[in-house]
């Protein structure tokens, strides 16, 4: 298929690929970069003319609010290859809205739908060849926007960029996980920005996850601020769980992310005819069902690990353990979702958005 250029970006290509220097029989996650990425500068009011450049350095001011105020947004997507090398994405407005949606909590203007639909294919189209075809793999798609306008003024900035990079990738976690549930940091709390995927979410949990990875754990569970009673989500992954045959998920709010993958789990799984519960899971519940047996599985559901199974988690110094299942719901959610994803299965719910 021949590319099909928008007219709407200004395409600047690069001269030589360095796609022969990658390794794609040993990619980490995010760790490589393809060789073009997509910007777009908001100045005077109005989101300019959207390039499409070489992937390079960028250079900004140090009083620039980014640097000070931690005005940045952020999205993860993925772009997956099928046999017959076509390229498809996720459910990739849900990402264009979700950007949105966050911006709008740090007071950074909204970003055209135009511009970031036709900049990720465009960009997409450019780079296809980066994409991994190896079991497990894809290219991982990371939108972003931040504040580039100088002053150290503590208010919105004037300026901004709006980015896509894209990271050939393998799978983020190897194998289950071992979670801790926290009960003296939070995540979020009610009427701030947990529900966005502002960059400094995440900053807040590396410390606290880091104790979590000193004692043993590989991630922590984050529960409600005001008690911690209540389970809400980890890392960068909404959380399910097994009780009996009942699937449940916290419903989100303010505190937690409207994940794709939770969303489209609900969905697979209702049509799988399994009950599911969206409401809130406290920790007493699960250790309770622990005891009694009918704690069956946890598992975490995100776009960058897509599900990932929980071998046990730890509360108050104790651990416990979950059981191996045979056609865990988690395999099965996993097998639904990534049989869309690289177009191995028919596409029910209209998922499915081909790039090329
Ligand atoms: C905090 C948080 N929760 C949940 C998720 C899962 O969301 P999605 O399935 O849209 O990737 C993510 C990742 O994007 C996240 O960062």
């Amino acid at each position: 298929m021949s590319l099909e250029i928008s007219t709407l970006i200004d395409v600047q290509k690069v001269e030589k690929s360095k796609i022969s220097q990658v390794d794609f029989n040993n990619l980490p996650f995010g760790q490589e970069h393809t060789d073009h990425m997509f910007v777009c500068d908001y100045k005077d009011g109005k989101w300019q003319q959207p390039k499409i450049m070489p992937y390079q350095n960028i250079s900004l001011d140090p009083s620039a609010k980014i640097f000070h105020y931690g005005q940045s947004v952020f999205e993860g997507m993925k772009a997956y290859k099928d046999t017959q090398n076509k390229v498809w994405l996720f459910r990739p407005l849900d990402n264009q809205k979700r950007i949105n949606i966050s911006s709008k909590r740090l007071a950074i203007p909204e970003f055209p739908e135009e511009y970031f639909m036709e900049g990720l294919k465009t960009l997409l189209q450019i780079d296809s060849d980066w994409i991994p075809t190896t079991e497990g793999s894809s290219l991982y798609v990371r939108p972003f926007v931040f504040a580039t306008g100088k002053g150290l003024h503590a208010s919105p900035s004037k300026e901004y960029k709006f980015i896509i990079v894209c990271s050939p990738s393998g799978s983020y976690f190897a194998g289950k996980v071992k979670v801790l549930i926290e009960e003296n940091y939070s995540r979020s709390a009610n009427g701030g920005v947990g529900f966005a995927k502002a960059g400094g979410n995440y900053a807040g949990q590396f410390y606290p996850t880091q104790l979590a990875i000193e004692k043993g754990y590989n991630q922590v569970i984050w529960t409600d601020d005001n008690k911690h009673e209540y389970i809400e989500e980890a890392g960068a992954m909404n959380i399910f769980v097994r009780i009996g045959d009942t699937l449940l998920t916290a419903p989100t709010s303010d505190r937690i992310l409207d994940g794709i993958t939770r969303k489209s789990v609900i969905e697979i799984a209702k049509d799988e005819g399994i009950h599911v519960e969206v409401r809130k899971i406290s920790v007493d519940e699960l250790i309770e069902a622990s005891k009694k047996g009918t704690l069956k599985e946890m598992f975490g559901a995100g776009t960058a690990a897509v599900i990932s199974p929980i071998s046990g988690f730890g509360f108050r110094g104790k651990d416990y353990e979950l059981p191996e299942i045979e056609n865990s719901y988690a395999t099965r959610m996993k097998k639904r979702i990534t049989d869309i994803q690289y177009n191995r299965s028919d596409d029910k719910f209209g998922w499915r958005y081909l790039v090329k």
